[in-house]
């Protein structure tokens, strides 16, 4: 399973690149607005420190705009995906950018009956929100148990992408599941690191080393 950043903190991004342990990023307009920089700025600057994929979104609404926008992003860096949202035109745009070559990440999924319409627009990546169908009282995780098998039944080759992650458990979830991607943000990366009792034996090493050293 790949493991993706959701952020477009470039500081995080490049601590945890370091790590060796992020495939890609993705951004949406949220995100880029905490930053308070250009988006265009700022997907130039991730692109160049990450190699696989970075999603950048579509801002308009109409399918003629968002395929001009979306033509524009895939001119800054060789590994954009290009946003778009599970809307009609949305669908269009998708269309119309994979017939060009522009691969395309459909967000904003929240049924199995949306994410078999972005793999038939030909989406390269299709995001479900499991965190917000959590917070509406349903199940994300029952939410990508049927995409899976959706797109296993029909052999689509748009990848899964989980987004809208809120804790360790999720990322565990996915990968049993076999979704391809989990997008996650900087503070799950450090929760999945932590555990107390990673923590507990190493100060018992510690302790035994120095009480050795001591003799
Ligand atoms: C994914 O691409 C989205 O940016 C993200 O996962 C949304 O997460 P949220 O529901 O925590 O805002």
């Amino acid at each position: 399973m790949k493991l993706f950043l959701d952020t477009a903190n470039i500081d995080d991004i490049k601590k945890y690149a370091a790590w060796g342990l992020v495939d890609g990023v993705t951004t949406n307009p949220s995100l880029i607005a905490k930053e308070g920089v250009s988006l265009e700025k700022r997907i130039k600057e991730i692109a160049a420190v990450i190699s696989g994929p970075v999603s950048s979104e579509v801002t308009s609404e109409t399918a003629k705009e968002m395929v001009a926008e979306g033509k524009e992003y895939a001119k800054w860096a060789k590994n954009i995906y290009v946003k778009c949202p599970m809307t009609p035109a949305g669908l269009e745009a998708t269309r119309a950018l994979t017939d060009e070559g522009i691969r395309v990440n459909v967000t904003l999924v929240f049924s199995a009956a949306q994410a078999l319409l972005a793999a038939k627009a030909g989406a390269a990546f299709v995001s479900p929100f499991i965190g917000r169908v959590d917070d509406m009282g349903q199940s994300g995780m029952q939410l990508i148990e049927e995409i899976v098998q959706v797109y296993t039944n029909y052999m689509f080759e748009t990848e899964v992408l989980v987004a809208s992650v809120r804790s360790p458990r999720q990322v565990t979830d996915t990968a049993l599941l076999e979704a391809d991607i989990c997008t996650m943000p900087a503070a799950i990366y450090d929760k999945l690191v932590k555990h107390p009792l990673t923590d507990a034996g190493l100060e018992q090493f510690k302790t035994d080393w120095q009480k050795m050293k001591n003799k």
